[in-house]
């Protein structure tokens, strides 16, 4: 853990107010926590923006039984393989299948496989989580 530093800053009473809402609501220990926590965040969407080297996760939900869909999802994945860390498939009821794609890589690599997959007819659910890597994450 690198050192702390104290920062101090000038803001709205009523900007404060509702950030103070937003931790309480949120139920982030501190305000610090929740500070350092968005910060993360925005560190994180701004490596993906700039094409680094970052990680996340997309989760897919769709009909197996639609015409196709599992062969063109098995097929895409296996264009994007050197971006793929695993694939967790979970059978969410009789017809719907779940399934969790872990990627780490360049960004823009990422963001065209899940581009693709938005083609997929009988895709319900496309949604894309994105973190920074390890060593990224101060
Ligand atoms: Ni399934």
């Amino acid at each position: 853990m690198s050192e702390l530093v104290r920062i101090s800053m000038s803001l709205e009473n009523s900007l404060m107010q509702a950030f103070d809402e937003y931790v309480r609501l949120e139920r982030y220990p501190s305000r610090s926590e929740a500070i350092k926590s968005l910060m993360r965040q925005c560190l994180a969407e701004q490596a993906w923006e700039r094409n680094q080297l970052v990680a996340g996760s997309v989760t897919l939900v769709y009909d197996h039984h639609r015409q196709g869909v599992m062969k063109r999802l098995t097929d895409i994945q296996h264009d994007f393989g050197s971006v793929i860390v695993s694939t967790q498939h979970v059978h969410l009821d009789h017809h719907h299948c779940l399934e969790i794609v872990v990627v780490k890589g360049k960004a823009a690599r990422i963001r065209e496989m899940v581009t693709i997959f938005k083609t997929v007819k009988g895709v319900k659910q496309n949604s894309l989580v994105m973190t920074a890597i390890g060593k990224d994450l101060v």
